[in-house]
């Protein structure tokens, strides 16, 4: 069989990859040239882990890159993975889709049978408006929602928790058996699927990403309380999660969610139903806890120091999250940017080596250290990092802080004290160290 993947961005590349491993002919296809022939040559234009080793084993063999849409007309099922970023109005903007639609009009036969397979994350209706897009044309249109997680992206592909795909009309099983043989080593595992319609498909993608958003701005609000009466919210998550029917993830106390799935998602998902006209009460109000929630530990910082101008502070962590140099939303840029607006120095590190060069690039940082405009420095080293500042601030939660030597940091710093942003640090450790430890609610 073989299979075209229109988007070459991070959810397509890792499909991309992942269906020539299951030994499918594919080809990506994407509009920017450099990125293809970045592609070609087997460098992986993102980092995620063990995807370049991927890339490599099977480009040029039944794997290749192209910017141009002619491939599609021997494919047998198209892949549309373009981005849908959020519109000024905190809609998904599906522009990226319809022009991707458009051009699989102009390039396809009417009579050539195809199945189109939407995995960008999009709004309800959608799937039904592309079907609409191609009447007249001999396709099946089906809805196959990703939940990857950047970091283990990799991962994930090959260990789906469950394969949603919706459909038109359930009474037509070509385009479900076809979709069947593409994930069959998945129906090998027992992974389960969830056959269903274009709709239920959709909101599937929606409500997962909003509840577990809304499970962090729960446990996010409760931590300011936590805060104030002196109790520990790391260990109310722990008890909590102890109860099966609550589960013990996504209820680590934190800065605030990033990235470039939950805040715009939930956005949009609060667009939905008002669209509907029904007042998004709850969801709402998860997108306001997590827009407040780092301005609540910035100020726990200010009230530390009163005056934050000229203080030095190590910013521990610039991605979103952990092992990924993806900085869109992250937390510790917004922290970023209101130190140096309070005339702070900052001196960020974050372990991914291509987060600290996107960091550098986006602030347009000198290679060499120096700066323009910001008191921003971006250090290779970590100890070089903390060494005579005012302060430390956690701002990713990486477990290896913990296996750091904090003697030697101790003995780094100016003053001995911490921010922890996503509570990750052993405190009794940290304090051991000759620390004071300020966390997220603890
Ligand atoms: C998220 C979902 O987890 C995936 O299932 C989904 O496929 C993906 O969005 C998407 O829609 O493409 P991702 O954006 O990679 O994945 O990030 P998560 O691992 O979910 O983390 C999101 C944010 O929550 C991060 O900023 C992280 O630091 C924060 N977080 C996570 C916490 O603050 N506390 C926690 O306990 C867990």
């Amino acid at each position: 069989m073989k299979v075209s993947v229109i988007g070459t961005g991070y959810v397509g590349l890792i499909q991309a990859v992942g269906l020539a491993e299951f030994g499918f002919n594919v080809v990506g296809i994407d509009i920017d040239e450099t990125k293809v022939k970045q592609l070609n040559e087997g460098k992986c234009p993102l980092y995620e882990e063990g995807l370049e080793e991927l890339l490599k084993k099977h480009i040029n063999k039944n794997l290749t890159f192209t910017t141009s849409y002619e491939s599609i007309k021997d494919s047998d099922v198209i892949f549309l993975c373009v981005g849908t970023p959020q519109d000024r109005d905190g809609n998904a903007d599906l522009r990226f889709l319809f022009s991707a639609v458009e051009k699989i009009k102009e390039t396809i036969s009417k009579d050539d049978y195809k199945v189109i397979v939407i995995k960008s994350t999009v709004p309800v209706g959608t799937n039904r408006k592309v079907k609409e897009l191609l009447s007249g044309y001999n396709v099946d249109v089906v809805s196959n929602p990703e939940f990857l997680r950047e970091g283990i992206a990799v991962y994930d592909f090959f260990n789906p928790e469950r394969i949603v795909l919706g459909f038109e009309n359930l009474g037509n099983k070509k385009p479900i058996k076809i979709m069947e043989s593409i994930y069959y080593c998945f129906k090998e595992k027992n992974i389960p699927f969830v056959i269903t319609n274009w709709e239920t498909a959709e909101l599937i993608k929606y409500a997962s990403n909003a509840f577990l958003a809304t499970k962090l701005s729960f446990i996010n609000e409760l931590a300011k309380l936590s805060d104030k009466v002196g109790a520990d919210i790391k260990t109310v998550s722990y008890a909590m999660g102890l109860d099966p029917r609550i589960g013990n993830k996504f209820l680590n106390a934190g800065i605030g969610y990033g990235g470039s799935c939950f805040p715009k998602d939930v956005k949009a998902l609060i667009k939905q139903l008002e669209n509907n006209n029904i007042e998004p009460i709850l969801i709402k109000a998860t997108d306001k806890v997590n827009e407040e929630q780092i301005k609540w530990f910035f100020k726990k910082i200010k009230n530390y120091y009163g005056d934050l101008n000229g203080k030095v502070f190590a910013v521990l962590g610039l991605a979103f999250k952990p092992n990924t140099d993806d900085l869109r939303e992250s937390r510790a840029i917004n922290l970023i940017d209101m130190l140096l607006e309070e005339g702070a120095i900052v001196k960020g590190f974050d372990y991914v080596k291509k987060a600290r060069e996107n960091t550098i690039n986006m602030y347009k940082l000198d290679k060499t250290r120096a700066f323009y405009g910001y008191n921003l420095y971006i250090l290779d080293d970590l100890y070089e990092t903390v060494k005579d500042v005012d302060g430390i601030i956690i701002t990713v939660e990486y477990d290896r802080f913990n296996k750091e030597d904090w003697e030697r940091i101790s003995d780094l710093v100016k003053e001995k004290v911490i921010f922890d942003g996503r509570n990750v640090l052993d405190v009794e450790k940290i304090k051991k160290s000759g620390f004071k430890y300020y966390g997220v609610g603890r």
